[in-house]
């Protein structure tokens, strides 16, 4: 079933992300937000819901999210963070891959 995508009401002064969601059936099943400063727009936090993926839900608010960018951004440099499972999106869309980032931890000891 395709979800209908709505983008989040906000105050236009926020400095809070904006945000778009999927819902079907009244249930929100995924979304993604978007940043912005004076010089980047950053495109974040996609995630959809473990019962509804690779039904191209995230395509679906990723391409709204990148019509309201075209709509209200030309010009300036759009960006991401991604990991494995976002990246190929990101590629199939004309962006350049820069440089991987790696986490790593451990437990601060005396
Ligand atoms: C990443 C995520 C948002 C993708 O959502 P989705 O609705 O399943 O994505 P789509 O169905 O639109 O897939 C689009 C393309 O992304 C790629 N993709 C999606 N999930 C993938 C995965 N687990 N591994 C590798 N590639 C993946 C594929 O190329 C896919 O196209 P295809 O299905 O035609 O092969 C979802 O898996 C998720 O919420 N993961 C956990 C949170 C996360 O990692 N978010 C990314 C933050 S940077």
């Amino acid at each position: 079933m395709t979800p209908i995508v709505v983008k989040i009401p906000s105050d236009p002064d926020s400095k809070e992300p904006l945000v778009w969601i999927a819902v079907i059936k009244n249930e929100c099943v995924g979304h993604v937000r978007l940043s912005i400063s004076s010089d980047k727009i950053k495109y974040h936090n996609a995630w959809v819901h473990p019962n509804h993926r690779r039904k191209g839900i995230y395509t679906l608010l990723w391409e709204t999210r990148d019509k309201f960018v075209k709509q209200n951004f030309i010009g300036k440099i759009s960006y991401a963070w991604c990991k494995s499972g976002s990246l190929p999106l990101y590629i199939k869309k004309g962006y350049t891959q820069g440089e991987t980032c790696t986490y790593v931890e451990k437990v601060i000891e005396p």
